[in-house]
């Protein structure tokens, strides 16, 4: 007989389980990222300018003369033209004819899509295949690279060293493939292998090298690493005023007075901003708020290759606009001058060509469905460059006859959204209004509707309340392919 000795049970409440669980789980990750921002202040502490240990330019074991004798950065920047207007670096889509589309345009400078240093230098079908560039259309070119190995990257870089003007190193990719590759925004935490790079291509090549970077949260880090991008060797920095989280449905707005920050802040060498832009009106005005020497516009120039030459019926993108026949007919012209003109005479894959005319005649395959089938349909094996250009002139010819006048109906997806500006909550209908009277703004949730402050505002319907402020990152339309 066991005496005096009763099992006790004990109530425990599954809701205190949860809110156990909870609490475990938020002081882990709250413990994490002070971790993590811990160690990225590191850097601040470090000595300028920035040298590294491991890198054989800093430790002796390669002489860092200058195999070559280059120009200082403004004077290169000179010799260029002083580029205002640049056409960003897009895997499989800032391909030559592309960029000889958007130069016709009034873009002044193009970068490559991004190349993986190893496949580039490895490969001759590779490089085939991706790059391609023509001295008569395509200059100033900067290429760019992707890679975690200074050798590799200068391997790669190598074979175009003849045939553009600078070789900039891509350190803004954020998606997965980057992570496991070590590179892009991956090698933010990784000073010593971006410093061996460029130190690498700053010693080795007959041009210049410059970077492409994303921002930190933090101020005082995201203007230390651009001092560390410039004292390694780069001759231009780009900088993308989102950090490395802000991809997908968390890309939000780019920071553009950290870009401003980091022009003021870096005065020997070029800055480019990248971010914010819906057409010609945001290249100005990011222009004149970051103070920067150009401006490098990706997604809308996908939807209208002709932004920079801020034209009468632009196409904005039609994640969040309809337009009207007069600029449904303008993108289908695009996309015939693109295929028949520039992919014409420089032959590329074709399946970059058919992404470009998805987006460039988006808006007129939501008027006719049954061409976005057919379009779908084409095998870029089996489908001639003839028979794309016969399917755009088809197109065209739909929207003469048929084509509605006015903008097309397209219904709004997903719920009004419910916006909290001092605290209150209340349903809206956030509604983006353009500048241009031929583009008419859809009827989106707050919440999937990225903007552009310098050309639209937001009104809601049936609150009486006024314009409202914007949630700190309000998710980008223009932006579910983020990729540097
Ligand atoms: C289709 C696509 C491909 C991209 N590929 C690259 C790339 O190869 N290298 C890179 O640095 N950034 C790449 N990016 C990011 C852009 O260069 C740019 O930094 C980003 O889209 C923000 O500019 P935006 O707001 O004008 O789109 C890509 C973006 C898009 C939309």
């Amino acid at each position: 007989m066991v005496c005096g000795k009763r099992p006790v049970l004990v109530y425990v409440s599954p809701l205190a389980v949860a809110i156990f669980l909870l609490a475990l789980v938020l002081a882990v990750h709250f413990s994490c990222m002070a971790y993590k921002l811990d160690a990225l202040h590191q850097f601040l502490a470090l000595p300028e300018p920035y040298r590294c240990p491991t890198c054989p330019y800093c430790n002796g074991s390669r002489s860092p003369a200058p195999r070559f004798v280059k120009p200082d950065p403004w004077t290169f920047w000179n010799s260029i033209g002083q580029p205002k207007f640049v056409v960003a670096p897009m895997v499989d889509q800032s391909e030559l004819p592309f960029r000889a589309l958007c130069k016709k345009y009034g873009a002044t400078l193009a970068y490559s899509p991004m190349f993986h240093s190893k496949n580039f230098s490895e490969s001759p079908e590779y490089r085939r295949w991706q790059f391609s560039t023509d001295p008569t259309v395509d200059r100033p070119l900067f290429v760019q690279f992707c890679g975690h190995d200074g050798d590799t990257v200068l391997a790669a870089a190598r074979h175009v060293e003849d045939q553009c003007d600078a070789v900039d190193l891509n350190l803004g990719c954020p998606q997965g493939i980057a992570r496991r590759g070590q590179y892009g925004s991956f090698l933010m935490e990784r000073w010593d292998v971006i410093h061996t790079i460029l130190h690498t291509l700053s010693v080795e090549l007959k041009i210049p090298v410059t970077a492409k970077m994303r921002v930190f949260e933090d101020e005082g880090l995201t203007l230390r690493y651009a001092r560390m991008l410039r004292d390694a060797g780069a001759h231009v920095i780009a900088v993308h005023g989102r950090t490395r989280e802000m991809k997908g449905a968390e890309t939000g707005l780019a920071d553009l007075n950290m870009i401003r920050k980091v022009k003021q802040h870096i005065t020997s060498v070029p800055v480019i901003a990248n971010g914010n832009i819906l057409q010609f009106a945001d290249a100005v005005s990011n222009l004149a708020a970051t103070g920067c020497d150009a401006v490098m516009s990706a997604e809308a120039l996908l939807w209208d290759a002709r932004l920079f030459s801020n034209p009468p019926h632009p196409v904005l993108t039609g994640r969040n606009f309809q337009c009207d026949k007069i600029t449904r007919l303008a993108g289908v012209s695009t996309a015939i001058e693109y295929m028949d003109v520039f992919v014409r005479r420089f032959r590329v894959d074709l399946g970059f060509c058919k992404a470009h005319i998805f987006k460039l005649v988006h808006h007129s395959l939501e008027v006719f469905p049954e061409m976005r089938l057919r379009l779908g349909d084409y095998d870029c094996h089996a489908t001639s460059l003839d028979e794309f250009v016969t399917f755009l002139r088809d197109l065209h010819a739909l929207e003469v006859t048929h084509g509605p006048d006015g903008p097309y109906t397209k219904r709004p997806k997903g719920p009004k959204a419910a916006v909290s500006t001092d605290g209150s909550s209340f349903e809206v209908t956030a509604m983006l209004l353009p500048v241009m009277p031929n583009s008419v703004p859809l009827p989106l949730p707050l919440t999937t509707m990225g903007n552009s402050l310098a050309s639209s505002s937001l009104v809601c319907e049936g609150t009486g309340r006024a314009p409202f402020s914007l949630p700190r990152r309000p998710s980008i339309f223009f932006s579910d392919t983020q990729n540097g």
